[in-house]
């Protein structure tokens, strides 16, 4: 399945009643697999979760931990932007140069990177040596 065609239909579920702002994310995993995430919202706000977060939650829980490319889709009048936290946590498993589209329901588009949306993303080199290896 395409990454647009995921990101738009996942969105249709997003629980947002507090925000009423829908998201739909979409990402590619090294294997090919597309795994989807929308916004999961709650009447404790602090607890909602992103749709980014949750598509990254379902391509770990089977077993993938790289991405290749990315996409997000909001009814915003400009493409939507991952929220800070969202940008480290797609840096986690992509590489800078990881291709993101951002998109509204106009069509509008933005194509960036992981790098772009995070420069000088804090990784693992910043850790002392033997913290932060992966296994
Ligand atoms: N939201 C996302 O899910 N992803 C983004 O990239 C931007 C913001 C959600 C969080 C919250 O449920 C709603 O959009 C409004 O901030």
């Amino acid at each position: 399945m395409s990454l647009e065609k995921a990101a738009f239909g996942v969105r249709e579920n997003a629980y947002a009643p507090y925000s009423q702002f829908k998201v739909g994310a979409a990402i590619r995993a090294a294997n090919g697999t597309v795994f989807a995430g929308c916004n999961v919202e709650n009447i404790a706000y602090p607890e909602g979760t992103c749709a980014e977060a949750g598509a990254i939650a379902a391509m770990v829980a089977a077993g993938e931990t790289r991405l290749t490319e990315v996409f997000v889709v909001a009814d915003s009048p400009v493409p939507v932007t991952p929220c800070g936290g969202c940008r480290q946590k797609l840096a986690e498993f992509g590489a800078g140069d990881v291709p993101v589209t951002l998109c509204n329901l106009d069509g509008v588009r933005q194509e960036m990177t992981l790098a772009d949306l995070l420069p000088g993303a804090f990784g693992k080199d910043h850790l002392a040596e033997g913290h932060g290896d992966r296994d």
